[in-house]
């Protein structure tokens, strides 16, 4: 089969997808799998990457430069590579695309959009959910609507600012949680307990997004989340939970205490939940995949207090670093990261 892995991509978590598809390249089976390897550069240009990369590398290489490629709608995942210093295009063809891309321009319906359009296979779930689970905004709504719980939140835009007294009383709290609406990796997220935190980080998040989220703080939190897998035959399969546990100098699980500081976090798989706890979380992360028209994969966050249980937020690209929970999740019940790229890579092909 032959698949060729999307990555890097404009925008803010452009180097978590390189690591991401590092891992997920090194765990194709070589005897199975003919990999090509297109980089997005953080400026858009699809370039083939076969040359820079090899399997050893930590984070995938995207190079600056090189022969552009050019999906066209023409069916079998065909795509043509432009030699840009002017030699004629050659063509290259696969069997299946696996978007390996964190965040907006790539997890966020739009390159699946443009797969739909080359009507080519690919990984993961299509527009309307990508889109829908990008925007915590609109994930929020649909699961609110759908009786799920959820962190009561209210939006924000440039244009019609919320004062730090109205979203703390809107809320219902003073610590509040301020995200741009359609980001990942804890990029642009702060904590405010006053207004001058409060327009400090909506001034942050505004960098990333036209529209920001404002939540209530939940604290003590514990972070579990639970990996979901459609499989090939339509089944929907929630894993063993795991859960997340940030080193208390970083606040919070920010882009520090996930990626750059080795000792920001510590991972537990399975997590230490009581089983009734345990069986309703999961039967809410499976019931959220379906609310948010997730389809193939997703992993859904949750946050738990006690008793109570929030979700959080939903990735149907989610994290394949080597410290990533998606895989870790699987592995754990069972579903080592090969198995499971065959498992994704038979539902595209599905
Ligand atoms: P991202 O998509 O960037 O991962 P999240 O909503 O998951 O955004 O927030 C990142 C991290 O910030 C969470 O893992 C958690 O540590 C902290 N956080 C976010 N919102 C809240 C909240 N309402 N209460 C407590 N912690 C929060
Ligand atoms: N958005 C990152 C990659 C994650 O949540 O895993
Ligand atoms: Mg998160």
């Amino acid at each position: 089969t032959r698949v060729a892995i999307l990555f890097g991509g404009r925008s803010a978590e452009h180097d978590v997808s390189r690591a991401s598809a590092a891992n997920i390249f090194r765990s194709l089976d070589a005897g199975r799998y003919a990999v090509t390897l297109i980089g997005i550069t953080p400026g858009g240009r699809w370039v083939l990457a076969d040359a820079a990369n090899d399997a050893t590398s930590a984070a995938l290489a995207v190079p600056a430069d090189g022969p552009d490629i050019v999906l066209l709608p023409a069916g079998q995942g065909r795509a043509l590579v432009i030699d840009t210093g002017g030699a004629a295009p050659r063509e290259l063809a696969f069997d299946v695309i696996f978007p390996v891309l964190h965040g907006p321009n790539g997890e966020d319906g739009t390159v699946q959009g443009a797969l739909e359009l080359a009507d080519v296979a690919y990984v993961g779930g299509r527009v309307l959910g990508s889109a829908v689970a990008m925007d915590k905004d609109a994930a929020k709504r649909l699961l609110r609507d759908a009786g799920l719980p959820i962190v009561p939140f209210v939006t924000m835009t440039a244009a019609v600012p919320v004062s730090y007294d109205d979203a703390a009383r809107a809320v219902g709290a003073s610590e509040l949680f301020v995200k741009p609406a359609n980001l990942g990796s804890s990029v642009g997220i702060s904590k405010a307990r006053n207004a001058d935190e409060f327009d400090a980080a909506c001034k942050l998040a505004l960098r990333f997004d036209r529209k920001i989220l404002i939540e209530r703080c939940i604290a003590p939190v514990r972070e579990i989340e639970c990996a979901v897998l459609e499989r090939p035959d339509g089944e929907v399969k929630a894993s063993e939970l795991g859960e997340i546990v940030p080193a208390g100098s970083h606040g919070f699980y920010s882009y520090e205490a996930k990626y750059t500081d080795a000792n920001g976090a510590s991972l537990h798989v399975p997590a230490q939940v009581e089983p009734a706890l345990a069986a309703r979380i999961r039967k809410m992360a499976i019931e959220t995949f379906g609310v948010l028209c997730c389809e193939s994969l997703a992993r859904v966050d949750f946050f738990v207090r006690g008793d109570e249980v929030y979700v959080n937020e939903v990735n149907t690209l989610p994290g394949f670093t080597n410290i990533s929970m998606y895989p870790k999740m699987w592995e754990a019940t069972g579903l080592p990261q090969p198995a499971l790229m065959d498992e994704l890579i038979t539902h595209a092909l599905a």
